[in-house]
């Protein structure tokens, strides 16, 4: 198979070089000059683990290249996948979708021969219909189906989603697009892995019902956290026994400051305005949105109580700025609205994060970005974690209270038990455990 990738983004490039790597030829492409020239010496422009050393590998095997010019790719290409942003349209939160639609317009003019053209950036209900109106009109002659198939892989893990989903979703309604997507996906049918054909529209709304289900579920158990401040209880063992039954599942009930990333902010905003313009609006998808914003902020009202209710020209020094570890993506970070907060109370904010300081820097204000916990904690009233980097798991304690001003910890993560915190002297505040041991 010679496949062509639209848009050398989070999913282009990933599902690009693992699409490689299982032996098709594949030409990704990129409007961004300045990207395929780092692409094409072995650069990569996003922080992912492992995918260095896979580009490096099938860039040397000679299947994987990298391309500014879309109509050639397009012309040697049976199989074009657009895997080019979808953001939150400004404003009214529906998914910006020129990006998809221009890709469409470029593809159109260049098929060759029988082709498939492949959806696989988040797009809302009814986008391969628009798509496939777009390059019938644009090339009346072109012999061509349209087909979804959306991604579901994770940052920071997302070689490994690819390469061992849980499944495969596609969207089509045609025989001829069945045999060149089994084809695509050999590798993993022959690992069992599951390829569940149904309709565009249904493949479509199945990518948003997944994040969206796993947000609400998320805010479910911070919701509970929040409960079982109030009521003494233990979240974590909340999470623990109800995910024991294989119904609701372990996963994805850890407690925090609320989600962030580039896809569950974004997709379930999507859907609730998908839902709306349907007059079939999903009321448990608009309460998730609106609690996870205000979670994101109430997290500041966690930290002025941990050192007595008034951080104005308090130091607070925060470990951890991007949406999750393993990963520079600062999207939609928890960090950026409880520094907000904090800097609205008067706090002088001090940061680090392993990975996400370009970034950050980019998007925050008046914040001094130090290069590690123990340079940030030099003077400051309290230590807070937001991202649960490894780094941050194996702090030195008695290092870190000789540097404080007021040993305050605030774990966003509940990374810690109380007592390993309180035995150097710290006062240790957490999400849905009680103060005291019960
Ligand atoms: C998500 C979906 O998991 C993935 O399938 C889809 O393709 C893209 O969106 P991603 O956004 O990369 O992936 O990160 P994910 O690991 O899902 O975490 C999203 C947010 O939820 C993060 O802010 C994370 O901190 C938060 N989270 C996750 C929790 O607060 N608690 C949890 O138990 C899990």
């Amino acid at each position: 198979m010679i496949i062509a990738v639209i848009g050398s983004g989070y999913v282009g490039l990933v599902s690009g070089t693992c699409f490689a790597d299982f032996g098709h030829e594949v030409i990704c492409v990129d409007k961004a000059e300045d990207k395929i020239e780092k692409l094409k010496n072995g650069q990569i422009p996003i922080y992912e683990p492992g995918l260095e050393e896979l580009v490096a590998g099938n860039m040397k095997a000679g299947r994987l290249s990298f391309t500014t010019e879309l109509s050639d790719a397009v012309r040697k290409a049976n199989v074009i996948f657009i895997a080019v942003g979808t953001p939150s349209r400004r404003g009214d939160g529906h998914a910006d979708l020129s990006y998809v639609y221009a890709a469409a317009e470029e593809i159109a003019t260049s098929l060759n021969g029988f082709s498939v053209v492949v959806t696989k950036s988040t797009v809302p209900v009814g986008t391969g219909d628009e798509v496939e109106r777009i390059i019938r009109e644009t090339n009346p002659n072109a012999d061509f189906e349209v087909v979804s198939n959306p991604e579901f892989l994770r940052e920071g893990a997302a070689i490994n989603d690819f390469k061992r989903p849980d499944r495969i979703v596609v969207g089509l309604s045609h025989e001829r697009a069945k045999s060149v997507m089994t084809e695509v996906y050999r590798p993993l049918y022959l690992n069992q892995s599951p390829i569940l054909f149904t309709s565009r529209r249904t493949s479509e709304l199945i990518k948003y019902a997944g994040n969206a289900f796993l947000a609400m579920k998320i805010t479910f158990i911070n919701e509970l956290a929040d409960l079982s401040e109030a009521v003494g209880a233990d979240v974590q063992d909340v999470a623990r026994g109800i995910g024991l039954d294989n119904r609701i599942g372990s996963k994805f009930l850890n407690a925090g400051p609320g989600y962030g990333g580039s896809c569950f902010p974004k997709d379930t905003l999507a859907l609730v305005k998908t839902a709306q313009d349907h007059s079939s609006p999903v009321r448990l998808i608009e309460t998730t949105c609106s609690v996870n914003d205000q979670r994101k902020r109430s997290m500041s009202r966690k930290v002025a109580a941990a050192i007595g209710g008034d951080v104005r020209g308090k130091k607070i020094a925060m470990l951890g700025l991007t949406f999750k570890p393993n990963t520079d993506d600062m999207r939609d970070s928890p960090a950026l609205s409880i520094i907000q907060a904090l800097q609205d109370k008067g706090a002088d904010i001090h940061a680090y994060d392993p990975e996400g300081m370009d970034s950050a820097m980019e998007l925050l204000e008046d914040v001094t970005f130090g290069s590690n916990a123990y340079e940030i904690a030099k003077g400051a009233h309290a230590l807070v974690i937001v991202t649960e980097w490894d780094a941050f798991r194996v702090l030195d304690f008695s290092r870190l209270k000789d540097k404080m001003v007021t040993p305050v910890l605030v774990d966003l993560r509940n990374i810690y038990g109380k007592d390993e915190v309180v035995k150097h002297g710290f006062s240790y505040t957490c999400i849905g455990r009680p103060d005291e041991e019960l």
